[in-house]
Formats: structure tokens, sequence, C-alpha cells
């Protein structure tokens, strides 16, 4: 059995005391390993503790995990003013659509598609955010022009609430706001994963009709634990062209329609689908080949939602801050067309 299977079952052991909350969306499971599961208790024992032992290694056994066993750990208090690590989904009720942005590989431009994306939802009226879950790589800063700017906090309900940049009509959340310039991020497993829940679920988002979320490059241990915790309803898939880039695909698609997560994939967005010279803007060379992205799409019973042309504007606007979804030129067409497809097939 895996770790994510025996998180499933401890998923129906619920602490009577916390709102009947499950332990691991309260915390509660510190570490599995094997078949070892080890729950955290606070020093001040919880008087809830033995029965939630019992109830979780009943719970074990009857999921059928051999030679189950459950350890305690106490951890050390919270710092005082600071709640340990809670997340609910309290900050997203007010979101109509999470819409995931993703890719089986990395450099495919899923961060300059997602940040156009969202400009051009906002152009067209919706109310729109961005969470960069790239917290290895955070790029929104940088494409949006809000880097070195720091996102107030503000307290809501007793708990701490990061509160959005808005630019552009968009609100932005990115783990770089948080980072020095080039200074490298380095996380561990687990803490990547919850710093990166914070960056969606610990923010004021208020009322959204799409949060689009800038998924790291991969189909790893990141992405299955943030699909599990974030009520994301599907996802976009961004790809290039070239026949080599199918089999990257096919992982990310694999990852959603994985059983366990069983997401729906709303298109496929093929970016770079051509080349487009600045001075020559009607001509498009198929550099990475023709139709490339439909042929994808059709082999993976994915809609091509939209094409997205290669353009030096499209690269320089993406290094001075200011998305090309919001010009003028034809290539802030490409973006309009994908959001209005988006919005029309979300409803
Ligand atoms: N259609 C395009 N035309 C021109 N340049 C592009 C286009 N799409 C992306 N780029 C450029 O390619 C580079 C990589 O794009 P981007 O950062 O969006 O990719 P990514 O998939 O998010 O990468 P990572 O996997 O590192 O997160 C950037 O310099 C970006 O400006
Ligand atoms: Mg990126």
């Amino acid at each position: 059995m895996t770790k994510d299977e025996i998180l499933d079952l401890l998923r129906q052991v619920r602490h009577p005391g916390e709102g009947d909350k499950n332990i691991v969306e309260l915390g509660m499971v510190h570490s599995v390993e094997g078949t070892v599961v080890t729950l955290g208790f606070p020093r001040k024992r919880d008087p809830l503790a033995e029965y939630l032992i019992g109830a979780t290694r009943a719970t074990l056994i009857r999921g059928g995990v051999k030679g189950a066993e459950v350890k305690t750990v106490v951890l050390d208090a919270p710092a005082p003013g600071k709640k340990g690590m809670e997340f609910d989904t309290e900050g997203l009720r007010n979101v109509r659509h999470i819409v995931g942005v993703a890719s089986g590989k990395g450099g495919v431009g899923k961060s300059t598609v997602a940040v156009n994306l969202a400009c051009a939802l906002a152009r067209l009226g919706y109310k729109v955010g961005l969470a960069d879950a790239d917290v290895y790589g955070p790029s929104v800063p940088l494409m949006t022009g809000t880097e070195g700017l720091q996102p107030d906090a503000e307290e809501s309900d007793g708990k701490e609430l990061i509160v959005p940049l808005e630019k552009y009509g968009v609100k932005w959340m990115s783990i770089g706001y948080f980072a020095e310039r080039g200074q490298a991020l380095i996380w561990r497993g687990p803490m990547a994963s919850n710093a990166l829940k914070q960056m969606i679920l610990q923010v004021k988002w208020g009322t959204l009709d799409f949060l689009l979320v800038d998924m790291p490059p991969g189909t790893g241990d990141i992405h299955i634990s943030l699909l599990q915790d974030i009520p994301m309803e599907g996802a976009l898939i961004v790809t290039t062209p070239q026949e080599v880039a199918l089999a990257d695909v096919e992982k990310g698609a694999a990852m959603f329609r994985n059983k366990n997560i069983n997401r729906p994939i709303f298109g496929l967005v093929e970016n770079m689908a051509w080349f487009t010279p600045e001075e020559h803007p009607d001509e498009k060379y198929y550099i990475f080949g023709k139709d490339g992205g439909a042929r994808m799409a059709e082999s993976l019973g994915i809609e091509l939602l939209g094409r997205i042309p290669l353009v030096q504007s499209i690269r320089e606007s993406g290094d001075s801050g200011a998305p090309v979804a919001l010009g003028t030129r034809p290539d802030a067409q490409a973006f309009l067309d994908l959001a209005g497809r988006l919005a029309a097939k979300l409803g």
C-alpha cells in the first residue's frame, strides 16, 4: 500500500473535538513510513489522544494495512501568537473555478501561458487570481512586474491570511514575494508541499471567477499532494508541438486521470505552435512541425483549447513584466481566444 493510499485511509479518522475534521486535515499525521504511522500531539496532551490512536489503528487494520503500527510524537508548542500549520479551504470559499496550468515537463511556457491567460480573462471581465505554485522557480513576480513587492498579512477569524498583490486587474500570489531575488529556494519535500499549499489556501482571494494555479513542472509527489489538498476543478496542459513532447503530455494527463486524483483536463494549449517574425507579422513558420498539438490532443482525447505563436514580444513582455495579453498586438488575440474558450467551457 502506498503512502497516499494510507493517507486516504487516515482521512476517515475524525477528531470529535475538532468539528469532526479528520486527522490528516488537522495536520496530526506526523509521518507515514511503510506501515508505521506517527501521530503528532501537542505537549499539552489532547484528552482524545487515546481514542484517536485506537481509531487510527482500527482504521488501518480495517483498511487492510498489514503490520500497521501507530506511534506518537510530542510536538513542540507553536510560537505564541502563531497558529500551527492548519489548512482549510476557507479562503477559497468564494472562488468559482480553480484551474491548474500544468505540463509534463519544464520550460514549455506554462508560466507564460498562465500569466497571459489570467490577464486575458480579466480583460474579458472576469475576476481572476493566479497562484504561482512553482516553489522552486517562481516566475510570476518577474513576469508581472511585481518583483520586490511584499504582500500584507491580515488577521481574519484569528487566522493569518496573506493578501494577494493586485495588478492588471488580477490578484497574484507567489512564494517569490517572500524570497530574495536569485536566492535559491531549497525545500525538503514536505516543506515544499506546505509552502505551496499556503500560497493557495492561506490567501485572501475574495470573490473570484477563476483562480489559475501555475503548477511546478513535472508529475512528482508535490503535484499529487497539491491535487489532493486543493479543490482544483481540472486542468489545462501546456505543450510545445514537437513529436517528442507527446510522452510528457501523456504523463501530465495520466496524473490528472489517476484514479485517486480523477480531475478533468479542460484542454491542451499548444505553445510555440508556429514562429512569426516581428517584422513579418503575417507569416507563420512551423519550425516545430505543423499540427503537432492537434494530433496530440486527438490521441489523448483532449480538446485543443488554444494555439499560441512563438513571437519575440511574448518573451520580451515576460521579461519586462507587462504581459502581451494586455496589449493590442495580434499575439494578445491568441490568449483572448484561449480565455474565451475556457470561460465558455466552464460556463
Ligand atoms: N510563445 C512564446 N513566444 C516566445 N517566448 C516564449 C513563449 N512561451 C514562452 N516563452 C519564453 O520561454 C521561456 C520559458 O517560458 P516559461 O517560463 O513560461 O516556461 P515554464 O514552462 O513555466 O518553465 P518552468 O518549467 O521553468 O516553470 C521564457 O523565457 C518565456 O518568455
Ligand atoms: Mg514556470
